[in-house]
Formats: structure tokens, C-alpha cells, sequence
């Protein structure tokens, strides 16, 4: 069966990654999880003492950074790696989430990022959720979906999410955060976070991991069938 691009774009905790990672299960497709370079180049920056505001150490920086991805059977999904190190689950600590807004902010790690995204879609079958991969990674994608989810309904899902790993965190820091991001990300100058004009929304504040699954695949056989 021919093979497609599916982009997944919208606010921070909207669940775009459960749903992206479900897809790409049912189709056989590969997920990238595009916040995750983001991510794993903050990290890079912050234990390096990089200045992500200065663009001569970022351009000097993203040279020593190698990104890739290693599944994970347990998981079932991939883990992203920093030059060579997995750091799934340090690139979701609150210090990286503080600061990774910024760092996707810039121009040159924005270039790093899309250049890389671009060359994994090349064979297609991929499935990729982030902020710009239906208007500026995968413009021509076959499918694209921009996924919302009210604002109480995403602060709860990630307190949740953050509360089972760091008990002290409070609901105010993850909405506080929430909002940062949603701002940087939204208004930044290079590929701010934007509905494609050919994105079919899907709000999943009422809707369940199943429902919204059974939405997507519904959307998928009606792209394939109508190319
Ligand atoms: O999806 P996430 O929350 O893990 O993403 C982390 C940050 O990375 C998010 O605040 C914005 C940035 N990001 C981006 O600018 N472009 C993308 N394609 C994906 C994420």
C-alpha cells in the first residue's frame, strides 16, 4: 500500500504524541517525536554553558551535536539519543522544559532540526508531532492534523504526567509553563507554531485515547483513497 506523510502540530500537552505514536503502530509507519531534538539541543546547551542567545556559539555548538533515534521494545516507541546517549527521559525534566521554547526559537537550531526532519520523511511512512511539520518540515505531507485540547484539560494531563516523576511539582508551575511555551512557541519569529491552512483540526478534550485513534485512522483511509 503506498506510503504517506502524516503530520501532527498543536500546543504543548495537547497529546499529540500518544496519538502520533498509536498511528504509527497501527499503519507500521515510523514516529518521530520532533520536541524530543528540541529537547535533547537544550540539553546539549545547558550542561555545555551554551548561550543560545548568541548565535556564533550556537552555530559553533549544533557541530559537536549528533541526534538520532533507538527503539525501544519496552516502550514501544524511540528513544532519542545525544550523541550517542540516551537521554529519553532527562530531556523530559522541568529544566529542559523551562528553557526548550527558547532554544527552538533559534534560527540556526531551527535549520538544524527541519534539515534533519526533512531526510527521515524521505521513504515516507512517517508519522511526525511537533509545532511546524505541517506548514514548514512537510509542507506537501498527504495528511495533516492539528490537534487541540482545552487548556484545563492539558494542564491536568501533564500535572499528571509530571506529578508521577517529581511529586514536589506544584499545578501552578506546569500551567505557568505550559503558558510560557505556548507563547514562545506561537510567536517566535522562524516557523512559529501555526495551523496549516490545509490541517483538518481534531479538539480531543472529550475524547478518548480510542475515539481519537479510530478519528485519525478514519482520516488516513480517506486521504489514501482519495490520492
Ligand atoms: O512537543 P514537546 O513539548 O516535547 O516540544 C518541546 C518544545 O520544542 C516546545 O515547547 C516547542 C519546541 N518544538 C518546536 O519548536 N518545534 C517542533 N517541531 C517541536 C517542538
Amino acid at each position: 500500500m503506498q506510503k504517506i506523510i502524516i503530520t501532527l502540530d498543536g500546543f504543548s500537552s495537547c497529546g499529540k504524541s500518544t496519538l502520533a505514536k498509536a498511528i504509527a503502530r497501527q499503519l507500521n509507519y515510523v514516529f518521530i517525536d520532533s520536541g524530543a531534538m528540541y529537547r535533547a539541543i537544550t540539553l546539549y546547551f545547558l550542561r555545555n554553558h551554551i548561550d543560545w542567545n548568541n548565535n556564533e556559539s550556537v552555530q559553533l555548538a549544533l557541530q559537536a551535536i549528533h541526534l538520532d533515534f533507538d527503539y525501544n521494545d519496552s516502550t514501544g516507541s524511540s528513544d532519542i539519543l545525544l550523541n550517542d546517549e540516551n537521554v529519553e527521559a532527562l530531556v523530559r525534566d522541568m529544566l529542559v522544559s523551562e528553557h526548550v521554547s527558547e532554544v527552538a526559537a533559534n534560527q540556526y537550531v531551527r535549520e538544524f532540526g527541519v534539515a534533519q526532519q526533512q531526510k527521515m520523511g524521505e521513504k515516507k511512512g512517517i508519522v511526525m508531532d511537533g509545532r511546524d511539520i505541517g506548514t514548514t518540515v512537510f509542507p506537501h505531507a498527504e495528511l495533516k492534523i492539528f490537534v487541540t485540547a482545552d487548556p484545563a484539560v492539558r494542564v491536568e494531563r501533564r500535572f499528571k504526567e509530571m506529578f508521577a516523576k517529581n511529586p514536589n511539582i506544584t499545578i501552578e508551575e506546569v500551567k505557568d509553563n505550559l503558558e510560557m511555551r505556548d507563547y514562545i512557541d506561537s510567536n517566535r519569529e522562524f516557523s512559529p507554531l501555526r495551523k496549516a491552512t490545509d490541517a483538518i483540526v481534531l479538539d480531543n478534550s472529550n475524547l478518548t485515547r480510542e475515539e481519537q485513534l479510530s478519528t485519525a485512522l478514519q482520516l488516513v483511509k480517506d486521504r489514501l483513497s482519495a490520492l
